[in-house]
Order: C-alpha cells, then structure tokens, then sequence
C-alpha cells in the first residue's frame, strides 16, 4: 500500500492489516512523480494486490505544479493499471469529489458528469486504461 503516512492511507493500514500482510511502500520504494519507474518498482515489490492512495493533493500549488499533479495522480496510477492488469493483480485507486463543479444538493455518484474547476481535479479525472467497476463507500 501506498500513502500510508496520508490521511487515507494512514486510516487503512489497521483494517487491512486484519485481512492480511500489509507492505507499507514509500515514495523511496516507490516514486509516483516519477511513472517511468513504476513498473520496474512492482516488479520488485511483486504485490498481490496494490491499494493506492498516495497522491498530490496540494490542491492549490497544483495550479503552479500541474506537470507534478498529473505525472503523480493521472501518469502513476494509469502504469500501476497496465502492471497490475499484466499481471491479473486488482488495483484500488481513490478517487475525489474535486471532479465535479460542487453544484447540486446531492452526494455525488460515480456516473455524474464531471467536470473539475481546478488542475487538482483535472489530474484525478484521467482514467486509467483498463476501467473497473467503480464502488461506493
Ligand atoms: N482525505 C480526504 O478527505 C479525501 C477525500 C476525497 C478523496 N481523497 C483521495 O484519497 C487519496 C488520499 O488522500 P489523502 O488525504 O490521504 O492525501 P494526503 O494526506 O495528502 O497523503 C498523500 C500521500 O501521498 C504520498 N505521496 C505524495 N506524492 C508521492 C509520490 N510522488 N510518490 C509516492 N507517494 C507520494 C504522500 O507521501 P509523503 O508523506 O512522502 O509526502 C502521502 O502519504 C487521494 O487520491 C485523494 O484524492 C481523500
């Protein structure tokens, strides 16, 4: 798992560690700002499943660093995708509400329509090549 000294990922690492080994990885180990890496890191690190909450979230430096945002949120996760679907292995990636424009009275769903008003959410909205089912939680 990734982003463990995230918020998100921080929070995930007891649950999941009650289902089975959790292999806390670094950016050392690796390094998402840097997707041309990625591949040759899994090799290495070999995962049976990749959950993946690291990301640039510095959602207003993002404006001046859009380069860094997508490299990290849209290039990182799209080659862990063509990894883990190589090798069958499932991926869980998170997603964000700074897709959408925040209009609305509503939750949001995964089939609204995006359309993100800042570079932060424009990096989060790239798809990955092979899509999954998306899941509420
Ligand atoms: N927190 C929320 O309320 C919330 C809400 C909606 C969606 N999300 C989504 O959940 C995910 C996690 O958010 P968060 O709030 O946990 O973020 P966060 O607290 O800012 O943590 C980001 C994590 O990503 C890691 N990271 C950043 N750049 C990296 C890189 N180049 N290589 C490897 N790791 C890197 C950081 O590691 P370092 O410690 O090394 O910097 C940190 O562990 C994001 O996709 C976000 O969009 C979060």
């Amino acid at each position: 798992m990734t982003g463990t000294t995230g918020q998100v990922g921080g929070a995930l690492c007891g649950p999941l560690a009650n289902l089975g080994e959790v292999i806390s990885v670094n950016r050392t180990q690796l390094d998402l700002s840097r997707p041309e890496t990625i591949a040759d890191s899994l090799d290495q690190l070999k995962p049976d499943l990749v959950v993946n909450p690291a990301a640039y979230t510095a959602v207003d430096r993002a404006e001046n660093e859009r380069s860094l945002a997508f490299r990290v949120n849209a290039e990182a996760p799209w080659a862990i995708d063509v990894w883990a679907a190589r090798y069958n292995v499932p991926l869980i990636q998170f997603s964000t509400d700074y897709m959408f424009d925040g209009s609305g009275e509503r939750p949001w769903c995964e089939d609204d329509v995006p359309a993100p008003l800042s570079t932060y959410g424009e990096s989060k909205l790239v798809k990955p090549p092979s899509v999954l089912p998306t899941v509420s939680i």
